[in-house]
């Protein structure tokens, strides 16, 4: 019912499925297997998790990214908690309200200049341990790759869980693009989540190839109480678990989760070099993942807007956030280019 010419740049989840992804789905199909996680796809991507993030990896696979994020903090958190994240965190400004209004969780945020958080940026909602007026910061919560396309490294992530632990504060890591981050790191997964002391991770799938699907990924097995129970009750809990299940693993028993990342990564760095000395733009942070941020005119932007689906981002008339994906191909790079420079020039 589609045109399968028609090329966006607003989510790297306009793109479909990995036809790898849709292949494995197809090949778990037939016969019956336990519902609820009990199946044989199910125990290996345990498996496979703890092989990426260590023996004490425990894994729930879950529909959504919120969905993951929600579950998390609350397997981090107490009722009274509060949870300290970026002010454009995922979280806080694309999750409709669901850590407060599903977990019953206060978000403090803090600003940031690129997305990421800093030690002195936590410090300022770091407070107020013993006041019971305040709701208490118990976790710390930061995305990798950040909603701006930047990356942590594994050093900027080990002083921030230093930092927490040190206050009685857990990390929970939003890993809706963790395979970018990686990608653009050069390094394992576990480099940068359970070797750099992250407790509790939401690790993405859908927008590395999946058709939906995402996993809570307990790193530190105290957290680990309950889980299933809230996976559970906040509506996470898919009865034909084996095809989630089937579909990381073509993703994640081998390497095409960072085939697809690099892949992504590399189209935006493409994009990026091809844009970044126009006169009349400006590119407004580092592209190290798979988002490119820029600053246009806005009749440039207009007209832009005329041709391709993106966003405005940040309630900015004239930022624009212009997302790559597995399957983006140099084309479609050229086309948006061509088309931003007769937009600057016009
Ligand atoms: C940083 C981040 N976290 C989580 C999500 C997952 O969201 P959803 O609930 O749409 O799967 C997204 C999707 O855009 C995201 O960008």
């Amino acid at each position: 019912m589609h045109d399968a010419s028609f090329r966006g740049f607003a989510s790297d989840n306009y793109s479909g499925v990995h036809h790898e992804v849709m292949a494995a789905v197809a090949a778990a199909n037939g016969g019956h297997q336990v519902s609820y996680g009990g199946d044989v796809y199910t125990e290996r991507l345990r498996e496979v998790f703890r092989h990426h993030f260590g023996p004490e990896a425990r894994t729930y696979p879950v529909l959504t990214g919120t969905g993951a994020n929600v579950i998390a903090l609350q397997a981090a958190c107490d009722r009274w908690a509060s949870v300290i994240c970026a002010e454009s965190a995922h979280l806080h400004v694309d999750e409709c309200g669901a850590p407060e209004k599903v977990a019953g969780l206060k978000l403090l945020t803090v600003p940031t200049t690129d997305g990421k958080l800093t030690v002195e940026a936590i410090r300022r909602e770091a407070r107020g341990f013993d006041d019971e007026h305040r709701a208490q910061p118990q976790v710390v919560s930061l995305a990798q790759a950040t909603e701006l396309g930047t990356v942590y490294t594994p050093a900027e992530i080990r002083a921030i869980t230093d930092f927490a632990h040190a206050h009685h504060m857990l990390v929970h890591l939003d890993g809706a693009r963790l395979a970018n981050a990686a990608a653009h790191l050069g390094l394992p997964l576990r480099a940068f989540t359970t070797d750099a002391g992250v407790d509790i991770l939401s690790c993405g799938g859908t927008k590395n190839g999946m058709l939906l699907g995402e996993a809570v990924v307990i790193l530190n097995p105290a957290l680990d109480r309950g889980v299933d129970h809230l996976r559970k009750a906040s509506m996470q809990l898919a009865s034909k678990m084996r095809f989630i299940s089937a579909q990381f693993l073509a993703l994640l028993d081998g390497d095409l989760w960072l085939r697809n990342a690099t892949h992504a990564n590399t189209m935006a760095t493409l994009l990026h070099d091809r844009i970044r000395d126009l006169p009349g733009l400006t590119v407004n942070y580092p592209v190290q993942a798979n988002a490119v941020f820029v600053t246009l005119p806005e009749l440039a932007l207009a007209a832009l807007h005329d041709q391709f689906h993106f966003y405005d981002w940040a309630g900015s008339h004239a930022q624009a956030r212009w997302m790559t994906t597995f399957d983006t191909t140099p084309d479609d790079i050229t086309s948006l280019t061509r088309a931003v420079e007769t937009a600057l020039t016009s």
